[in-house]
């Protein structure tokens, strides 16, 4: 207590010497004051993180900005290795990140946050884009942008790995486009919003492609690459990195390793640091982000935690240590700098190398539209129905009526207005559909006992021209933009009897649409695990 008492008078005192925010010109980075080009120079840095699947709610992780002891502890350590930037891969939106920042700032590092958490991220296996993932992403973001030293966000890291995940690179791509969105519409700052991809040679040309493709209101603003295959005493040109170089070229915004450092062969030397940003690559990359600051069962780290205060420094470290000292390309001069890679990509095809459109993607999160839905509902699922029962719910309402109201296809681009909406609201908006459609029989709103009718809000206002765009089968477009944002207290006290599974669980339920017989829709549960994977 006494420490961080004595770090926030520090903090009045160093208030004014202030952090030059990065900008993004064409396909680089550049200090925002003077022609500087700016390299990133980084380290992960995140402890204990998606270690092996064991997720407690929000004690899943531990926010790296939100401790100020340890960040006095490592700023100098991060300093001795030369570094300018931290990638951190989730925080906490409620907690107080002013003492890290502040010390981050004055020794001149930047901040690369992801924005989904190991409890909350887009689900690889059965991806949604729906609004308690809105709300986080968002919450993040009002958390971060008020520093000079945040210089971006990934909405996504490794969620496509292979052909037959990257329906789920629809769902990534509408989380860049609304965050993107909603920074303009704050006016905060001008941040980028990226992807860290896995570098999966059967799917990387695609990803790349499809995330800079058909608009750049809904593609990425820089794109972070993980990247391990420079292993030992490699070369440029064995270890892939020309390829990779001649692949991004002619990309339009700016590319990064958003972390690399292979182990296979140890000690680490870090060899590849010379090639990142030496002159074949330097025109091309803007460096890279080392795995990682911590050692922990993974074996990537470059300190070990001694304790509170202390580190030893493991032999990846000196190594690390003195590559990165020498890595300074002067870059491109921002006044003289013409950006030439302005064109997009093209969208790769659908096929068997490629499952997402590029357009529709899926719908901006709307929480008034499913909370207005919700209280309209005539019909709803019991409280006393435990959501583990929801899959089942699902199956069966939807051998008696259209679920097309509540589907996300990032193959086909069908998705209903409702897809967005909680697993509970859902179940309501098919459940009230079957009734109405039945003119309101009392044994319609049944479903084995499941169901039950029950006093509505009738809507009114914004509400009723909401719904009235989603249509009563739930698949027109609702073009209004949500009004509401973090701190999503309607839909969570509307979900819950849900409440002790979480959010991601339960909205991994999905229903395979498609043939109106009943007993042939294909259920997929939740399952467990993040679809964000460090490695
Ligand atoms: C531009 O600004 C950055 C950050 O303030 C600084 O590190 C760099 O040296 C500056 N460039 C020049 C040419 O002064
Ligand atoms: C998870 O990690 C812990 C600590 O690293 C280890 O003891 C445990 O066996 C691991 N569990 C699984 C299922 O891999
Ligand atoms: C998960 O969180 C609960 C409540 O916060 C706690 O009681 C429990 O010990 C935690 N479990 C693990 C494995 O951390
Ligand atoms: C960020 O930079 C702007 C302009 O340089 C400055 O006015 C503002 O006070 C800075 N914000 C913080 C939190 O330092
Ligand atoms: C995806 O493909 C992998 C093999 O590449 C296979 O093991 C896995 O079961 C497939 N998953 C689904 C959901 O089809
Ligand atoms: C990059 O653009 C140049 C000039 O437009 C073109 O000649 C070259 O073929 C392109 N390279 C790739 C890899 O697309
Ligand atoms: C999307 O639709 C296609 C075509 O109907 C189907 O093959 C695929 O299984 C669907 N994907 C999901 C995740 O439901």
């Amino acid at each position: 207590m006494k420490l961080s008492l004595a770090v926030g008078a520090a903090l009045l005192g160093s208030a004014l010497a202030d952090i030059d925010p990065i900008v993004i010109k064409g396909s680089k980075f550049f200090y925002s004051s003077n022609n500087t080009q700016f390299y990133i120079r980084g380290v992960a840095y995140q402890q204990d993180y998606s270690s092996n699947g064991t997720t407690n709610g929000s004690n899943s992780y531990k926010d790296p900005l939100a401790d100020a002891t340890a960040c006095q502890r490592d700023v100098p350590i991060l300093q001795e290795l030369n570094t300018n930037t931290i990638r951190v891969y989730a925080v906490d939106p409620t907690a107080d990140h002013d003492e890290c920042m502040q010390l981050l700032a004055d020794a001149g590092i930047y901040v690369i946050s992801d924005l989904s958490d190991p409890t909350q991220s887009i689900d690889r296996n059965d991806p949604r884009w729906e609004v308690s993932l809105y709300n986080r992403y968002t919450s993040v973001i009002d958390k971060l942008a008020k520093y000079n030293n945040t210089l971006g966000f990934f909405a996504g890291n490794e969620v496509s790995n292979t052909v037959n995940t990257t329906d789920a690179s629809a769902f990534v791509k509408a989380a860049v486009r609304d965050m993107k969105a909603y920074l303009r519409e704050k006016n905060y700052r001008s941040m980028g919003v990226g992807y860290a991809t896995n570098d999966d040679s059967t799917i990387r040309e695609n990803m790349a492609d499809y995330f800079n493709c058909e608009s750049s209101d809904d593609g990425i603003d820089f794109w972070g690459y993980n990247i391990y295959s420079w292993c030992g005493d490699s070369s440029y040109q064995k270890s892939g990195y020309q390829a990779r170089t001649e692949e991004f070229r002619n990309y339009s915004v700016p590319v990064f390793f958003a972390e690399y450092g292979c182990n296979e062969v140890q000690p680490r030397k870090f060899t590849e640091v010379k090639a990142l940003f030496g002159d074949n690559m330097n025109d091309v990359w803007s460096g890279g982000i080392v795995y990682m600051y911590f050692q922990e069962a993974n074996d990537y780290g470059l300190v070990s935690i001694i304790d509170s205060t202390s580190v030893s420094k493991l032999s990846d470290f000196s190594y690390y240590s003195s590559e990165i000292a020498s890595a300074s390309p002067s870059g491109t001069n921002k006044a003289s700098y013409t950006p030439t890679n302005s064109a997009l990509q093209s969208c790769p095809a659908v096929n068997s190398a490629w499952q997402a459109v590029p357009t529709p993607l899926p719908p901006t999160p709307n929480e008034e539209l499913c909370d207005c839905m919700d209280a309209a509902a005539a019909c709803v699922v019991k409280d006393s129905v435990s959501s583990a029962k929801y899959a089942d719910l699902f199956s069966v309402i939807c051998g008696y009526t259209e679920c097309d109201g509540v589907a996300a296809n990032g193959t086909t681009g069908s998705y209903g207005a409702y897809g967005m909406c909680n697993p509970k609201q859902q179940i309501n908006f098919l459940l009230n559909k079957y009734y109405v459609e039945q003119s309101e029989k009392a044994s319609a709103c049944d479903f084995g006992g499941s169901a039950t009718t029950t006093a509505t809000t009738r809507a009114t206002g914004s509400c009723s021209s909401l719904m009235k765009e989603a249509g009563s089968e739930g698949t027109g477009s609702v073009t209004s933009n949500p009004t509401g944002t973090a701190g999503s207290s309607s839909s969570s006290s509307s979900s819950s009897s849900s409440s002790g599974v979480g959010a991601p669980k339960t909205a991994c339920l999905v229903v395979n649409v498609g043939s109106l017989q009943l007993g042939v829709y294909a259920i997929t549960a939740c399952v467990a695990g993040f679809a964000m994977v460090l490695l």
